[in-house]
Order: structure tokens, then C-alpha cells, then sequence
């Protein structure tokens, strides 16, 4: 079967998604189960938008050994020589350069007749080639570039030295059939087509991103480049998953496979939610919560007579556990390491087990029965390890739907526990100001969400917040059987995150929207 290499744009493309501002620590911890999901190009980030982006760019590259990391660039020589910069330790470094080639990009944005596009592509295409082995070269808004003049810049591009031609659909505008067609008239027509890899680059405005890239496949890609939850600009890009479980399933039908590891994708999806803050909707294919839920009676009737007549994927392909091991109160310390293994956690040390196990017992005694989700929620509340400036003692709220809500929290700042009182608009405002009190800082919330993360009164809550300080945003999760308490929690990791946050290089949304993709 014809390999289709998995191009991830997570960490650039996705990352660039609305609120979305992942730090150095975040970027590689997705980096590295990236690598675990078997991706085969990990694109880190746009080095020249900052020095706190290239500072990332260049952490997931020492990092990762298993999979090429990839740096973004503008056709200008200033954005490849911060590429070279960022991809230094890197084992298989590769640039992505673009220029944008569209009648409507050339007059309104690049002021550029088609020979000046030309002339820049193949000069920065050979200024990047003499500092990278492997140079990838994407048209951007090819999909409504004129197709005569597409086939000129691919043939260029080859000529100049690109390994990989990229054809983004950057404004999702396309439709299946016009967009393999382009794939079919380039394999078709420009010499030595062969010698370099087609790669297909979609965004979902039209919700057409994963069909489109089928279609690429089907027509001679040799490369699909997406996201994980198809995050992305605007309404996303691919989602990876989607495409890499429509050539499993299908396979038959497209005779092309990845070579990515399909178990790694729930522990993936979640991973990338969790730290982006974009929580998947649950009717997502492939990963959303409803994907593999039977509702209705004729359906269950079916599934229980024989799986296949309503589910075309086993939730096992994607690595979702269907554990007969319910814990309780009353498991001891050897279950609850079975179903972390089981959940697949097979790697935490000695003090991450303890920890866990602690928060376990703590959700045991107010819950019934510990599901798989409780666990994980458990296991993944913190964000990322942050170090803990601040933490939660203890919360006392009053709420009287005839008086001002008022909240009193203990809280520890470097070993030492002080207390604070204050009301609010409601309970959650008044814990929020208690805290800034206590803390000394100042913050605005951006976001608050909430979610259960099981059925039943008895659930667990997970709040997500987004705090802002100044230049500096962070996001905080907090989860408990009581949602005013995982809201305290979340705002606390938050603050604790804003703290390290200040000690990173500059690298701040404000700061990349003033080097725009031009
Ligand atoms: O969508 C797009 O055109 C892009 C380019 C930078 C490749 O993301
Ligand atoms: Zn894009």
C-alpha cells in the first residue's frame, strides 16, 4: 500500500486557532506524543513572529528524535535565518517556506505580478536550500490560484531545489472534486513531478477539509497536513485522525496507509484539548465523546447482536479502554495501578502513582463508583507540571439567594498558609476575589467553562479558566466533585502558570499578530 506521510501542524497552523497560546513546556509535551502517535513532520512554530516562538521551535526540536521538525517561514531571507536558528539541535530539520500565489493574494495583498512571484519563490527556495537538506515550498492560497499558473510555480519550485510542494486550500473554499483535480492535472503535467512529494494542506470553512484531502490522496498526494481535533485558523484545518481512520477503514477503497500508531490517537486528542483549551464537541468524529455511544434502542439491539451492524471502528483502534475493572472506595493501591496501566499510563514513577492514587481516595469517598473518564480527568487536571507558587488549603463559601455571596479561602504561598474573605456577584466571583487578594495579583478572566465529565449529580465538574495579565495569558484547569471547589482549582493553576509565564521570553499573541502571514 501506497505510505501518505502525516504532516502536523498542531503547534503552528492549530496553534493559531482563536485564544490559543500554548507555552515552550506545552509545545513539547504535545511534541513528544506527537512523536508517540508515529506522525511523521512536526511543524514546532514560526520562528520570526518572536523570540519566545523560536525559543519553542527550538525546544521541540532537541527534543523530539523520532519524527522531522519543521520551522516556518516567509519568502524573505530574516524568516529562513530564524528557522536556521530555531531548528539548531534538530536530528532531521526541514523548512517550510511560502508565498502566496492567487490572482487575489498577488493584487491585494503581495503587490506582486506573477513574475515577481516567481522570482522570489525561486530565489528563496535556493537561499533555503543551501541551509536545509529537505525544503518544503507551499502556494499558499493555491486552490484558487489560476491552475496554468499553478503547474509554473510547481515546476520552479522543483527546479529551485523544494522537496515537497504543498497545495493549501488555505481558505477552504474548495470542493472534492476541484481540489483532486488539481492534484491531477499537476501529476500530469509538470516534469519531474515524481521526484518531489505532493502535500495537501486544507481548512474547513466549508467543512470540506477532510473530504478535500482524500480527494489529494486519490489523485497522487503524497502528503496530508492537518491537526489533531482539527484546530486550526478559522474553522480548523484537516483533522488527522480523520483522515488516518478513513484510509484504515476504508482501506480497500484508498490502497494508501500512514504509519501512525491509531492507539496513541484518544490519549492524543485529549492531550491537545486539554492544553489548548478547545474542548472537542461530542459529536466529533473519530474522537468526540458521542463517537462510539449507541443511543437508540434499535441501534443497541444491533450493536448486541453483533458490533458491526452500527460500528465500522472498534473504540479500541484509537486507544479507548473498555475496562471491566470499576474502582471504589474500598480499591486498594494494586487496582488502582492496574487501571492506570490499563488506561495506559504504564510509565508514571513511584511519586506520580502515590499522587493519584491520594487524589483517587479523595474522589472515592464522595463518589460511588470511579469511572475510566474520572481517572483521566484526575490524572491530567494539572495542565502541564507548573511550579506551585500557589496552593489550595481549604474553601468555605456562603450563598444565600437573599444576601451577597461571600467566600473564604486558605491558601499556601511558599510554604506559608494565609487566609481571606471577600464577596461578589455570585460565588464563583467572590472565591475569584478572595484569591487575588491573597495572591497579590491582578488577572482578568477571559474564559470560564464548565463540564461534567460523567453522567449522575455525583459527577465530577472541570472547570477551565483563561486569565489575562497584560501581555501574558494562561489557562488554568481544576477538577472535583464540587464544581465551586475545581473552580478554585483551576484559577489557582492558572495564576501559578501566569507566574512562570512572566519568566519565558516574550512570546505573546499580541506579539505574532504583528508579523502577519504575508
Ligand atoms: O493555509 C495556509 O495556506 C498555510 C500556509 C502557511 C501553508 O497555513
Ligand atoms: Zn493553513
Amino acid at each position: 500500500m501506497r505510505k501518505i506521510y502525516i504532516f502536523d501542524t498542531t503547534l503552528r497552523d492549530g496553534e493559531q486557532s482563536p485564544g490559543v497560546n500554548l507555552n515552550t513546556q506545552e509545545k513539547v509535551e504535545i511534541a513528544l506524543q506527537l512523536e508517540k502517535l508515529g506522525v511523521d513532520r512536526i511543524e514546532a512554530g514560526f520562528p520570526i513572529a518572536s523570540p519566545g516562538d523560536l525559543a519553542a521551535v527550538n525546544a521541540v526540536a532537541r527534543a523530539v528524535k523520532n519524527a522531522s521538525v519543521v520551522g516556518l517561514a516567509r519568502s524573505r531571507e530574516k524568516d529562513i535565518d530564524a528557522v536556521v536558528e530555531a531548528l539548531k539541535g534538530a536530528q532531521d530539520p526541514r523548512i517550510h517556506i511560502f508565498l502566496a500565489t492567487s490572482p487575489i493574494h498577488r493584487k491585494h495583498k503581495l503587490r506582486m505580478e506573477k513574475a515577481e512571484v516567481l522570482e522570489t519563490a525561486e530565489r528563496m527556495i535556493k537561499y533555503a536550500k543551501a541551509r536545509f537538506a529537505q525544503v518544503e515550498f507551499s502556494a499558499e492560497d493555491a486552490g484558487r490560484t489560476e491552475l496554468d499558473f499553478l503547474c509554473e510555480v510547481t515546476a520552479l519550485a522543483i527546479k529551485a531545489g523544494a522537496d515537497v510542494v504543498n497545495i493549501p486550500d488555505t481558505v477552504g473554499y474548495m470542493t472534492p472534486y476541484e481540489y483532486g483535480n488539481i492534484f491531477k492535472t499537476l501529476k500530469e503535467n509538470v516534469p519531474d513531478i515524481e521526484k518531489i512529494q505532493l502535500s495537501a494542506h486544507c481548512h474547513d470553512d466549508l467543512g470540506m477539509a477532510t473530504a478535500n484531502s482524500l480527494a489529494a490522496i486519490l489523485n497522487g498526494a503524497d502528503q496530508i497536513e492537518g491537526t489533531i481535533n482539527g484546530i486550526g485558523e478559522r474553522a480548523g484545518n484537516t483533522a488527522l485522525e480523520e483522515v488516518a481512520l478513513a484510509l484504515m477503514t476504508r482501506a480497500e477503497f484508498f490502497d494508501a496507509s500512514t504509519t501512525l500508531h491509531l492507539q496513541e490517537i484518544a490519549k492524543t486528542s485529549r492531550l491537545v484539548s486539554k492544553l489548548t483549551g478547545m474542548p472537542v464537541p461530542g459529536n466529533k468524529a473519530i474522537v468526540g465523546a458521542n463517537a462510539f455511544a449507541h443511543e437508540s434502542g434499535i441501534h443497541q439491539d444491533g450493536v448486541l447482536k453483533e458490533k458491526t451492524t452500527y460500528e465500522i471502528i472498534s473504540p479500541a483502534t484509537i486507544g479507548l479502554k473498555d475496562s471491566k475493572l470499576v474502582l471504589g472506595k474500598h480499591s486498594g493501591r494494586h487496582a488502582f495501578r492496574e487501571k492506570l496501566v490499563d488506561l495506559g499510563f504504564e510509565n508514571l514513577t513511584e511519586e506520580q502513582v502515590n499522587a493519584a492514587f491520594g487524589k483517587f481516595k479523595d474522589v472515592a469517598d464522595r463518589k460511588k463508583d470511579v469511572s475510566n473518564e474520572d481517572i483521566l480527568a484526575l490524572l491530567e487536571e494539572k495542565l502541564v507540571e507548573t511550579p506551585e507558587v500557589f496552593a489550595l488549603e481549604q474553601l468555605v463559601v456562603a450563598f444565600d439567594s437573599h444576601a451577597v455571596p461571600s467566600a473564604t479561602v486558605k491558601l499556601r504561598k511558599e510554604g506559608v498558609v494565609s487566609s481571606h474573605t471577600a464577596e461578589g456577584n455570585g460565588t464563583v466571583d467572590a472565591i475569584y476575589q478572595a484569591i487575588l487578594a491573597l495572591t497579590n495579583e491582578e488577572a482578568e478572566l477571559d474564559d470560564y467553562s464548565i463540564k461534567s465529565v460523567t453522567d449522575g449529580t455525583d459527577a465530577l465538574g472541570e472547570v477551565h479558566v483563561v486569565l489575562q495579565q497584560g501581555e501574558y495569558s494562561a489557562q488554568g484547569r481544576g477538577v472535583s466533585t464540587d464544581i465551586l471547589e475545581a473552580s478554585a482549582r483551576a484559577y489557582v493553576d492558572a495564576l501559578n502558570r501566569l507566574v512562570e509565564k512572566r519568566k519565558e521570553p516574550a512570546r505573546t499573541k499580541r506579539d505574532r499578530d504583528n508579523v502577519t502571514l504575508i
